[in-house]
């Protein structure tokens, strides 16, 4: 593929593919790799000047040159996306859902003023990364995760969308998202309820992936490692009890409890992230009979079913961490409630095996959610 130019389309440069080849990054133990921090050599990048797209490129990672005024560097001008592409028992090279995330990236692009990626033009780029970077894409339970990115880049010091923009695609070898689990079975985490602190309010950025959502979760997620937590569940913005306070979703996964066999998840009101892992458990679930409910969830409901023992199992799910059993809450009085069943429950273990089986290719593809790549 080197030196191969992808026709971009109508109104749309055409992709110079120029990767860099020959370094291997992929690690022998995958286990060992810290989640989000071993790139691949290259990346896709272009450019949006005067109303726009060019400069569309796939070649070596490089530092990026930002005038210090940046719009993203002051307003926070920036969306982001996190998907993965799978190597396939079979050898096949997959995406999951990647219309979702492409379609999502555009609602987030919306919400800050930015310009649309086209939707096609998107797909072509992944496609050409993924093969550029085919070679690095690890066996189960590794996966090469996919980060595209859109920041504002044209120097002003005032608040106002930027003119220009740096849309771009980074690509990561990775294993388990928390370090010490397998990603071979679900696992479990333990997470620290947040009291006063909260991610999204209404009217707010929280239902789209803007980067400017996750800096405010920095302070919160450190105290919660402190405490051994590997996430934080966020509740509603409210000056209310905290048993009032609908639960929304953790820094980076939306959550699931199961009561009496059923599953239930906070329902979407624009304060939690749509997730494309979600979307892709309610539709699971409700093929396999499961009864499924999209509900406000007070967090009493939450406290009162861990006491009493009416849930069983509690979950978190997303891309990067599939679906990761939760087997304790914390709170900041030092106090602790657990799910009756051993985590990770029967339920989270199910989801877990049938989302992987799909996306390794053990099980059948039967939402038609897999797009080839190679
Ligand atoms: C805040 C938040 N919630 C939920 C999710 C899960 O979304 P998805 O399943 O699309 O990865 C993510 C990850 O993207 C996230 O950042």
């Amino acid at each position: 593929m080197e030196g191969a130019i992808i026709h971009g389309g109508e109104g749309l440069p055409d992709i110079v593919v120029r990767p860099e080849r020959g370094i291997l990054v992929r690690p022998e133990r995958i286990e060992d790799v810290e989640f989000g921090t071993l790139f691949t050599p290259n990346m896709f990048r272009m450019r949006w000047t005067d109303g726009h797209w060019h400069d569309a490129r796939i070649e070596p990672v490089q530092e990026l040159r930002l005038h210090p005024g940046a719009t993203v560097l002051h307003y926070a001008q920036s969306v982001f996306e996190g998907m993965k592409a799978y190597r396939q028992k079979g050898g096949d090279i997959v995406l999951f859902r990647p219309e979702m995330n492409i379609v999502r990236m555009g609602v987030s692009a919306r919400r800050l003023q930015m310009p649309q990626v086209p939707e096609d033009f998107f797909m072509k780029a992944l496609r050409a990364l993924v093969q550029a970077e085919v070679d690095q894409i690890p066996e189960l339970p590794g996966t090469l995760y996919i980060r595209p990115t859109l920041l504002g880049t044209a120097p002003q010091v005032k608040v106002a969308a930027s003119r220009e923009y740096l849309f771009y695609i980074l690509t990561l070898v990775s294993g388990p998202y928390f370090r010490g689990t397998s990603g071979r079975d679900p696992g479990a985490v333990c997470v620290f309820v947040a009291e006063d602190r909260s991610r999204a309010g209404w009217g707010g950025t929280g239902g789209v992936k803007a980067g400017a959502n996750y800096a405010g979760t920095l302070e919160i997620t450190a105290k919660a490692r402190d405490l051994k937590c590997g996430q934080v569940l966020f509740l509603e913005a409210r000056g209310a009890p905290l048993r009032e306070r609908r639960v929304e979703e953790m820094g980076g996964m939306n959550v699931f409890f199961v009561r009496d066999g059923a599953l239930y998840t906070p329902a979407m009101h624009g304060t939690i992230l749509p997730g494309v892992t979600r979307d892709s458990l309610l539709t699971i679930a409700r093929a396999e009979g499961i009864p499924v409910h999209e509900m406000d969830i007070p967090f009493g409901w939450v406290e009162d079913g861990l006491k009493d023992g009416s849930i069983t199992e509690t979950f978190a799910c997303g891309t990067a961490a599939v679906v990761t059993g939760i087997g304790s809450f914390h709170f900041e009085n030092g106090s602790e409630l657990r799910p009756s069943a051993a985590t990770p429950g029967p339920l989270t273990q199910r989801l877990f095996h049938r989302i992987c089986g799909i996306q390794f290719g053990d099980l059948p593809d039967e939402f038609g959610w897999l797009r080839k790549v190679c």
